[in-house]
């Protein structure tokens, strides 16, 4: 079972290579802004409490996104391995999803971190913009502050991994199909 935290800021293609990888590799996806998006649209408590921080680009609180995650990680027993996108997104996150396999007896065995100029981040987002929907693709003021977040609580986020040998970059520009080349390579190549 592998369990592959698929890293990078707004914009990087986490998504996109995530249902590539899901297609080549079966791993079951798992992203937090999509659960979050699913509940805004579904009108529930979680997706009340979590529209402002979306539609403004700031992190919902730890203690909510950690409880979502791992009750989303729960739902899926029959799982041969995890990507997760967008998560964890903080220290506390982190260290929360190591404790969360722990106790089942797994551990993350890499993070594949996409690596992205921000200039590219800002013009794939708004040319997402057109047709997402997404509020927060929106407004370019809300583009900036996701990657200001991003920069400033997340990417120290790759430490953590350094620190436990499983970090590897990737580089995130190119085509998508060059991108998931690289991501595959490193994934059959013993990550
Ligand atoms: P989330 O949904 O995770 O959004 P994000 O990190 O802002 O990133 P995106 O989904 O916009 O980008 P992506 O890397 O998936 O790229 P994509 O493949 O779509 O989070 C949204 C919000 O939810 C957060 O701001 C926060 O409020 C909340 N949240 C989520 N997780 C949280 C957590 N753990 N803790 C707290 N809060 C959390 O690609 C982007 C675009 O580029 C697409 O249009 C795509 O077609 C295009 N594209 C992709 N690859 C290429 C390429 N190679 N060349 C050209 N275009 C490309
Ligand atoms: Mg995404």
């Amino acid at each position: 079972m592998r369990n592959i935290v698929l890293f990078g800021p707004p914009g990087a293609g986490k998504g996109t290579q995530s249902v590539l990888l899901v297609d080549h590799f079966g791993f079951v996806h798992l992203s937090t802004g999509d659960i979050f998006r699913a509940n805004i649209k579904g009108g529930t408590e979680l997706g009340k409490l979590a529209k402002s921080f979306l539609d403004s680009g700031q992190l919902v609180p730890d203690d909510v996104t950690i409880q979502i995650l791992e009750d989303t990680a729960n739902g899926h027993p029959e799982a041969k391995g995890f990507i997760f996108d967008g998560f964890p997104r903080t220290k506390a996150q982190a260290e929360a999803l190591d404790r969360f396999l722990e106790s089942k007896g797994q551990s993350i065995t890499a993070m594949l971190a996409l690596e992205v100029e921000e200039e590219e981040l800002r013009q794939r987002l708004s040319k997402r913009a057109e047709t997402s929907g997404r509020v927060d693709d929106a407004d370019p003021l809300v583009i900036q502050k996701r990657i200001d977040v991003y920069n400033a609580e997340t990417a120290p986020v790759a430490e953590h991994y350094k620190g436990q040998n499983k970090y590897q970059g990737i580089a995130g520009m190119g085509t998508i199909e060059d991108i998931f080349g690289r991501l595959s390579s490193a994934l059959e190549g013993g990550v």
